[in-house]
C-alpha cells in the first residue's frame, strides 16, 4: 500500500484529537477520553492557528488518515547540549492498528526531524510509551540519566 505524509491543517483537527485519544487508550493510560478530547480540541484549534503546534499526518491510498505526529518548539536556555535556545518536543505519535509496522511512525519522525533541522533546532525530546521506546531508540533517541519529574499543583 502507498502512503503519503502531509502537513496537517486546521481541517484535520478531528483526526489529531482521535489520535491523542487512541494513543492514551493503546498505552493503557486511565483517562476520561471525552473530557480530554474536548479540552484538547479547543487547545489544538488555537495552537494550530498560532503555529505553536505543527502536525503531520499520513494518508492511505484510500484517503484515510492512518497515522500522525506533532511538534511544539519551546524556548530552552542554552546549555551543554545546544546553544540555539530552543527545544522541540514531539507529541501524539500514533498509527492506526491496521497500519502498524509499515514504517509510518518512522516516516513521520523523519519529516519532523527534517523540519526541525531546517529551523536550526538542535534538540528534540519526547515522552516514550513502552510500545514506542524501541522505535525511538532505533532512530537514535536516548533515555536521559536525569529523570523528568512532575508536580501536580
Ligand atoms: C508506537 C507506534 C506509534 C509505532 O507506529 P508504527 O507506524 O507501527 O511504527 P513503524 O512501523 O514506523 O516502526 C518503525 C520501527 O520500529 C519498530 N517498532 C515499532 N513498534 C515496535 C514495538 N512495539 N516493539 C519493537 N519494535 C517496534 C518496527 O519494527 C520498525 O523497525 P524497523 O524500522 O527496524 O523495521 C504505534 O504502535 C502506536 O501508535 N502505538 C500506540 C500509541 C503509542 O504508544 N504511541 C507512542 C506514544 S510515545
Amino acid at each position: 500500500m502507498t502512503y503519503m505524509v502531509r502537513v496537517a491543517t486546521p481541517a484535520d483537527l478531528k483526526h489529531i484529537v482521535a489520535h491523542r485519544a487512541g494513543m492514551f487508550r493503546d498505552m493503557g493510560v486511565p483517562t476520561a477520553p471525552h473530557a480530554i478530547s474536548k479540552h484538547f480540541a479547543d487547545w489544538l484549534a488555537a495552537a494550530m492557528a498560532s503555529g505553536d503546534y505543527r502536525a503531520w499526518l499520513v494518508d492511505s491510498e484510500a484517503g484515510e488518515v492512518v497515522a500522525g505526529a506533532g511538534v511544539i518548539v519551546y524556548p530552552w536556555p542554552p546549555g551543554p547540549n545546544a546553544f540555539d535556545g530552543r527545544r522541540a518536543c514531539v507529541f501524539n505519535v500514533y498509527t492506526e492498528p491496521a497500519h502498524r509496522n509499515r514504517g509510518l511512525a518512522r516516516r513521520l519522525l523523519d519529516v519532523i526531524h527534517a523540519w526541525c533541522g531546517g529551523e536550526g533546532i538542535k534538540n528534540v525530546m519526547l515522552n516514550a510509551s513502552p510500545a514506542a521506546l524501541p522505535l525511538y531508540e532505533k532512530i537514535g533517541y536516548k533515555v536521559v540519566d536525569q529523570p523528568m519529574m512532575t508536580l501536580t499543583l
